[in-house]
């Protein structure tokens, strides 16, 4: 029989799938098809509504290019990329749970949003990487164990983020390059210890097809102030975290959902004087510090 029924098409495309030979793009393809024809089916999409959904998809891919992504903005700003960080940390836990656990919980995840530039400068320890960048100085400093509370020597620390304008240098222009990222190694004591700037909330960029989205959702498009990192070391799962400002705006209506109450930290404002690890600081500054706990590999 040639001519399909409009409630026949869903079970006809699956019923092509017959030969596919890959079971998990099976699963998942077949979930797809049935959650996009059940969603036609509810809001009753109409052939115009469907071409500027269309319109949008083809806007948002050209929008990306090396610096710009704005595919990732659209799965932050919709939850999905928070979504599917939560769950996998979830499944992650439990798998850990079920081998014997460890005595404290491990840091918890959030997106790595589209500001990550891999191969950003390794530093000693202690280095600045705000330095003639807007906003005010803070030392962060913490250790990085295991769920047992034992150091982990050689860690790395690879951190980004905005400037004390909520700017970050992949939206500087092109002569820019890298500022306010690098890697850090801890000391033989899991020790770290770095300055930059204390973040400031910022708008996602929103002059793109993303930003019409939210506009139209009636939604704002602020993250609340944070600095990112993703923390590894040989033997260990790997976890991609920020810390956020304790004091920011936005932290309940963060525009990609990545808040864990967690990872939020007081920033401690400082007169000018002597810092922690002895520089002479003649400004005031702040100080955050975190201790980050990774679990062993499998
Ligand atoms: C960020 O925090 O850098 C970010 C995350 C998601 C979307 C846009 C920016
Ligand atoms: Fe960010």
């Amino acid at each position: 029989m040639a001519q399909l029924e409009a409630e026949d098409i869903t079970q006809a495309v699956l019923d092509r799938m017959t030969d596919c030979q890959d079971a998990r793009f099976k699963q998942v393809m077949t979930a797809l098809v049935k959650h996009a024809h059940a969603f036609i089916r509810e809001v009753e999409i109409s052939e115009e509504e469907w071409i500027n959904a269309i319109m949008f998809l083809t806007a948002t891919g050209k929008m990306c290019d090396d610096k710009r992504q704005e595919f990732i903005l659209l799965s932050d700003t919709l939850g999905i990329s928070m979504l599917v960080v939560a769950l996998n940390q979830i499944k992650a836990a439990k798998a850990f749970a079920s081998s014997g656990g460890g005595a404290q919980t491990p840091t918890e995840a959030t997106v790595q949003g589209p500001f990550y530039w891999e191969g950003s400068p390794e530093l000693p320890l202690g280095a600045d990487i705000g330095t003639d960048m807007p906003g005010e100085p803070a030392y962060y400093h913490g250790r990085v164990t295991d769920t047992e509370g034992q150091p982990i020597a050689n860690c790395c620390l690879d951190v980004w983020s905005g400037d004390g304008e909520g700017v970050y240098d992949m939206q500087m222009g092109d002569d820019a390059g890298m500022r306010l990222r690098a890697r850090f190694h801890t000391d033989a004591q899991g020790n770290y210890r770095f300055w930059s700037i204390k973040p400031t909330y910022y708008p996602v960029p929103d002059d793109g097809p993303v930003g019409q989205m939210l506009r139209r959702m009636g939604r704002h498009p602020n993250r609340p102030g944070h600095i990112h990192m993703k923390v590894y070391a040989p033997g260990h799962q790997s976890v991609t975290t920020h810390l956020f400002v304790a004091d920011s705006p936005f932290l309940d209506s963060d525009a990609v959902f990545g808040v864990r109450n967690s990872l939020i930290v007081p920033f401690t404002q400082h007169a000018p004087g002597k810092a922690p690890d002895g520089r002479v600081m003649d400004a005031p500054y702040h100080s955050a510090t975190y201790d980050f706990r990774l679990v062993p590999a499998a």
